[in-house]
């Protein structure tokens, strides 16, 4: 792999411990992986944030790393965290709190962007081609899909490494020849709402596995349901990139999809054993402005009812933009939280055993991380459940 005179530098240690071990890592990768040379990014965004799946020992990593002059290089977002200061903070005991801010002041002092979401992109949109960094893999979808801009599903430590950098190894999708379909997906079903879309993208990840999809039929559908379908793909497989629709796709192996295999995918991802959940969990991935004004379109007349939590989850950045929304959903006795998810914040600990959700990669998730059923249900439903006695 290809070398400037100052990456040279960078990675013999003259610039310090800390970018030279980031340094060390990201050549690591592009030997394995088969890369020529570092390219600039346009920005970094870093998972492995949340106390609860990050542990300790990356803890004390983090911390040698800035003590040895760790500093990003570029604009660099963070994932969600494992709690929220203004309604959970004060439920979990005080060591896990201490220790979740310990990582937060770290990252705060590397020069990242404590903004504590998932959806990156709805704070700012990169450039359309520009390389990046992200580690949030439905993110990195979405970048990859939606945006235009280009991606590989990062770790969190190769995302950090590439913030203290500004740069990347040029493997994976950020080569033109690796953003092409390889299988083109026949969807004969008319999805019906943005759950059926986390449905249909759960089943063709476990299907295709790092294929790179391109759907046919898909019609009428919005950005979030792309989102949707993302979040899901990237959960049950771990491609980087889908298409819709853009090219023929002639040639390529193809797969049918039926209504037969979304209901399939929902039944399977619905694991609780009762129908009435502790926890209603809308905002994963976390919530966009639309998405937080049909909660409270949904809400209008209606209360939560005793015994049910419902949290809609989204990012600082669009809180701040929906004031009347959020309103309304508090005073129906919802909260909107921000900086955390169900997933990533110890539902356990407040005694959730079922969780009822609009989102496949949520459902995908909650039996292992939250140790909780799973109802899998549209967001109408979702919300009817919650306020219904
Ligand atoms: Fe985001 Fe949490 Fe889902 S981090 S993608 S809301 S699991």
């Amino acid at each position: 792999m290809y070398l400037t005179r100052e990456e040279e530098r960078v990675y013999d240690g003259e610039h310090g411990w800390a970018r030279q071990v980031c340094m060390r890592i990201l050549v690591r990768l592009g030997e394995l992986f088969g890369a020529t040379r570092l390219v600039p990014i346009y920005s970094a965004h870093i998972s492995g944030v949340s106390y609860k799946t990050l542990g300790d020992a990356p803890m004390e990593f983090l911390e040698t790393t800035l003590k040895e002059g760790g500093k990003a290089k570029v604009l660099s977002t963070l994932n969600p965290s494992s709690i929220e200061e203004d309604y959970l903070a004060n439920k979990f005991p005080v060591e896990f709190r201490k220790k979740q801010r310990r990582i937060l002041r770290i990252f705060r002092e590397m020069g990242m962007d404590l903004s504590l979401t998932c959806t990156p992109h709805y704070q700012y949109f990169p450039p359309k081609g520009s390389h990046l960094a992200w580690s949030e893999s439905s993110a990195v979808v979405y970048a990859n899909s939606v945006l235009g801009a280009w991606t590989n599903r990062e770790g969190g430590p190769s995302a950090l490494a590439a913030a203290l950098i500004g740069k990347t190894p040029n493997y994976g999708v950020h080569r033109p020849e690796n953003r092409q379909p390889s299988v083109v997906v026949d969807v004969r079903a008319e999805l019906r709402n943005e759950m059926e879309f986390g449905a249909l993208g759960h089943y063709v990840g476990k299907e295709l596995k790092d294929e790179v999809p391109l759907f046919k039929g898909l019609t009428g559908y919005s950005l979030d349901d792309l989102k949707q379908l993302g979040a899901a793909l990237a959960s049950s497989g771990m491609t980087s990139i889908f298409h819709v629709q853009e090219t023929a796709g002639e040639g390529l192996e193809r797969i049918v999809v039926e209504r037969k295999e979304v209901e399939e995918t929902v039944q399977e991802l619905s694991t609780a054993q009762t129908e009435e959940p502790d926890l209603v969990f809308v905002g994963c991935p976390h919530c966009s402005l639309e998405e937080v004004r049909a909660v409270a379109h949904l809400l209008r007349g209606k209360e939560v009812r005793g015994g049910v939590e419902l949290w809609v989850c989204t990012s600082r950045h669009i809180k701040e933009r929906s004031g009347d929304y959020v309103a309304a959903i508090e005073a129906a006795g919802g909260r909107v939280l921000c900086d955390t998810c169900a997933i990533v914040t110890w539902t356990s600990k407040l005694g959730v055993e079922s969780i009822l959700t609009n989102s496949a990669k949520a459902a995908h998730y909650a039996p292992t991380m939250n140790k909780a059923g799973v109802a899998l249900l549209p967001l109408h439903d979702c919300i009817e459940a919650a306020c219904s006695s």
